[in-house]
């Protein structure tokens, strides 16, 4: 039986794959990144009423109108130009399937797509459903930053996108005004479509603030801006995100998103208004708990002797394990991270799987730290072997 090539390079989710291991081995799932605590009530019981409600069939493809209302106002504040609910605004079956719907919209065969390394798992995979090819860009560690000339370095004739990633997963960091000044000259002079995911937007430390790009001048009118419910509101299984954009572009995807999915779970649609209604003390609190897990967290890794830069937003450390006094410390970050999984019952990522040439990702292991603060104590615990 002959099947299509479009996925012959393409390696199943490591990411994935860790959270079987963890459940086999019963470890703790610092690897894949989810919540294990509870969404806020009022989100919760806004599903149940949804579905107790009758809201349990298709919502129009673009999205439960309420929920496309509310994402109008709030992006019109943050992008600077009016969003149109009917127009401008995609509702999807998570991150996922936005930025896939994305790429289907904007790129032909042979097309290049710029990534910048390290890059989330599905960016890659999403190009290849539009047989797309992927160019990387290596930020380079400890400090991850965008780098012009590297940018510029990347460009062909075939350049067609970019995907910018911020608050950046899995570095920590929150591209600063520099940085977005460069993607900002290379996307407008090589005539380039950017396309954002921001799915931590509101998991920022130290009084940083999110801007979103396609909100800057000169990127209006080429930009995709994508983002999400799961990460904010801890709702990674109800699969919710949306796409955003001027008028040309968001014609493109909307029948990308239409024969992929129909429409997003639509009692978990008007949920998500609910989230969107949330006070600011839901952010405020928010906020002070995901400062607290950073601060445990990197506690923890320092004292062990992992070597890393602390976050300046999402909730993921990127540590380089190679100084620890173990023999351990010694393997590639494959047999390291299985290691951790299957002995230390510590699930990690490991740091390959997040670039396009994995040996750029050697020595590293990934921690997701979005967890009640007693499970990453009893991280800790288990780890205390790393010690020697
Ligand atoms: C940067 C980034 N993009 C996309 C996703 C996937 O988002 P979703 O679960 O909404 O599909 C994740 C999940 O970890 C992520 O970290």
């Amino acid at each position: 039986m002959q099947t299509a090539h479009r996925f012959d390079h393409i390696r199943e989710s490591v990411i994935r794959e860790m959270t079987r291991l963890a459940i086999q081995h019963d470890a703790i799932n610092l690897s894949q990144g989810f919540p294990d605590f509870s969404p806020p009530e009022p989100v919760m019981q806004a599903a149940i009423d949804a579905i107790r409600g009758g809201l349990n069939q298709y919502t129009i493809t673009w999205g439960y109108p309420p929920l496309r209302q509310k994402l109008a106002e709030l992006y019109t504040g943050r992008l600077g130009w009016q969003v149109e609910p009917d127009e401008h605004i995609v509702v999807t079956c998570g991150v996922t399937e936005a930025l896939a719907a994305a790429m289907l919209a904007v790129l032909n065969p042979g097309d290049e797509i710029i990534i910048l390394d390290p890059a989330h798992e599905t960016f890659r995979p999403g190009a290849k459903l539009a047989d797309a090819r992927t160019v990387s860009v290596v930020l380079q560690s400890p400090d991850f930053r965008i780098q012009r000339k590297a940018l510029e370095a990347a460009i062909s004739p075939h350049s067609k996108a970019l995907i910018l990633n911020t608050p950046h997963n899995p570095s920590g960091r929150v591209f600063d005004d520099e940085e977005i000044a460069a993607v900002i000259d290379v996307v407008t002079q090589h005539d380039l479509i950017l396309i954002t995911d921001e799915i931590y937007d509101r998991i920022l430390y130290d009084g940083r603030e999110h801007v979103s790009p396609g909100g800057l001048a000169p990127l209006r009118e080429r930009t995709i801006t994508i983002g999400g419910m799961g990460k904010t509101y801890a709702v990674t299984g109800w699969r919710l995100g949306y796409a955003i954009a001027p008028t040309p572009l968001a014609r493109a995807v909307k029948p990308a998103h239409d024969f992929l999915t129909i429409c997003a779970a639509t009692p978990l649609q008007a949920a998500a208004l609910a989230a969107l209604n949330l006070p600011d003390s839901f952010y405020e609190q928010m906020s002070e708990d995901y400062h607290q897990r950073r601060a445990l967290m990197s506690e923890i890794l320092s004292d062990l002797g992992f070597v890393f830069t602390q976050p300046q937003g999402a909730y993921y450390i990127l540590a380089d394990y190679r100084g620890l006094p173990i023999p351990q410390a010694q393997w590639d970050a494959d047999r390291f991270a299985r290691w951790m999984t299957t002995e230390v019952g510590v699930a990690v990522v490991p740091g390959p799987n997040f670039y396009a040439n994995p040996a750029d990702g050697e020595g590293l292991i990934r921690f997701a730290y979005p967890k009640k603060l007693e499970t990453l104590r009893e991280a800790a615990r288990r780890m205390a072997r790393l010690k020697g």
